[in-house]
């Protein structure tokens, strides 16, 4: 399948930008060139799949489709039950309503915006027990993903074990520039959750890809396959939640899967209130059959040296020509660091928004903000939450560009890092009360 891209004037930008309020989410992707929001859903899908596609059992109970994909995820991710769900979100919502009792705390390696918000929804509270080291952009651990284990044993110490709804794992870390766990470091945090009898869950949206890391990365897997390894990354959790649309190679679809029979009971009941019946759960059974085999191709090898080798690529391309990204480059996209391109921005002029409204204006290429307006409001003061990372994900969809193109994108942050002085502020005017980063708009400060 090839899809042309449409090429835009600097002046129809300028227009597209306003009518969108400054926010690259509100934009028409007719008005995109290369489109890097997100590698959510924006996968191109393999001969293989679109095969599948034509042999959608659509019988609304047990598609044969569902039994497909329940055997590709118990082969590749170890989990005894299955519950599709619509997407990535839909599972948050079933696994938090499920698991979490009102003021429980839910520690976990980095927010993610949705998860958090569900988590917070369920009467839970988030917190970040992440490595400091996560928070520096220039910090090259090579696991910068892990959990600090001293920050859950002084939880568990302040508040008692009872008080944990779960650990909530992430590999590879989004918010962080997409940063792998190593697997020393869950094994670590297993032996913890079994000494206090907490569980462990997993969001597995990029747990390909951080399998990836851990063969490169982490001394006695080089040669290990990354479908092993994933394999046994997911064997010492007691359950996960997943975005299809991610490692998947799909365009939609989730699931949550766990080991214990009486939380797969509630999952299973939960699920036809909110998604669909629990052989489908929001998905259509030709979604279903293209989820399986993406599973299968997502885990060679050769497929996921050849996806983070794209980013690899683009991120080298910018390291080497001086611009500010986080260290090191991350799985799924390369992260701009917003905070260094302006430094003199205070962060409630929005830096990272502005740098993405002005790669959009200067080339049409669409990156997404991932600072203060994604971390939105502390729900109890009503403040802004100041992350310390403030940044711009440049991510890279799947089988769908080339390495030509990343030299177009790096052609455009070169030109906007060299213009960074004419940049202004923003300023917002409307505000959505949940997950704000999606439909907020803003108008640039006057100086
Ligand atoms: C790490 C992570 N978890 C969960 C989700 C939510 O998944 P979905 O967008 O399919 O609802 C996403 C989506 O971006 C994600 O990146």
């Amino acid at each position: 399948m090839v899809e042309p891209l449409s090429m835009t004037t600097q002046k129809e930008r300028k227009k597209a930008l306003k009518k969108a309020g400054y926010n690259t989410f509100l934009l028409k992707s007719k008005d995109v060139y290369i489109d890097l929001l997100t590698d959510s859903g924006t996968s191109a899908m393999s001969d293989r799949q679109w095969a599948g596609m034509m042999l959608g059992d659509e019988s609304y109970a047990g598609s044969v489709n569902f039994y497909h994909l329940e055997k590709a995820i118990q082969k590749h991710y170890s989990f005894k039950h299955i519950v599709p769900t619509h997407q990535g979100r839909g599972a948050e919502h079933l696994i938090s309503q499920i698991q979490i009792k009102k003021g429980q705390i839910v520690p976990g390696n980095m927010y993610f915006t949705t998860t958090r918000l569900h988590q917070e929804l369920a009467g839970g509270k988030f917190v970040d027990v992440i490595i400091d080291e996560a928070h520096d952009p220039n910090s090259t651990h090579p696991f910068k993903g892990n959990i600090d284990l001293k920050k859950v044993e002084k939880l568990i110490k302040d508040h008692g074990a009872e008080q944990i709804a779960y650990i909530s794992l992430a590999g590879t870390v989004n918010m962080a520039g997409g940063q792998p766990v190593s697997m020393e470091n869950i094994k670590a945090v297993r032996t913890l959750c079994d000494k206090h009898g907490i569980l462990l869950y997993l969001d597995a949206t990029r747990l390909v890809e951080n399998a990836w890391f851990i063969q490169n990365r982490e001394e006695g897997y080089q040669k290990k396959s990354v479908k092993k390894i994933l394999f046994e990354f997911c064997s010492y959790a007691d359950g996960a939640w997943m975005s299809g649309k991610k490692d998947h190679l799909v365009n939609i679809g989730g699931w949550v899967a766990v080991n214990d029979d009486k939380v797969f009971d509630k999952l299973r009941n939960l699920v036809v209130v909110y998604e669909g019946l629990h052989t489908y759960g929001g998905m259509a059974g030709r979604d279903m059959e293209a989820m399986a085999i993406g599973i299968k191709e997502s885990v060679q090898d050769a497929h996921i040296n050849s996806r983070i080798g794209q980013v690899r690529y683009l991120g080298q391309l910018l390291e080497d020509w001086g611009i500010p990204i986080v260290k090191p480059i991350g799985g799924h996209a390369v992260f701009l660091d917003a905070k260094a391109f302006y430094p003199n921005m205070p962060q409630n002029q929005f830096p990272a928004q502005v740098l993405a409204a002005e790669i959009y204006l200067d080339s049409g290429v669409r990156g997404m903000e991932r600072g203060i307006v994604s971390a939105g409001r502390d729900p109890k003061t009503g403040e802004h939450r100041y992350p310390k990372l403030e940044l711009v994900r440049l991510t890279i969809p799947r089988r769908v560009y080339t390495e030509a193109h990343m030299e177009v994108i790096a052609e455009s942050i070169k030109a906007v890092w060299d213009t960074r002085e004419q940049a202004k502020g923003l300023e917002m005017v409307y505000e959505p009360d949940y997950l704000r980063f999606f439909q907020a708009r803003f108008k640039p400060i006057k100086k």
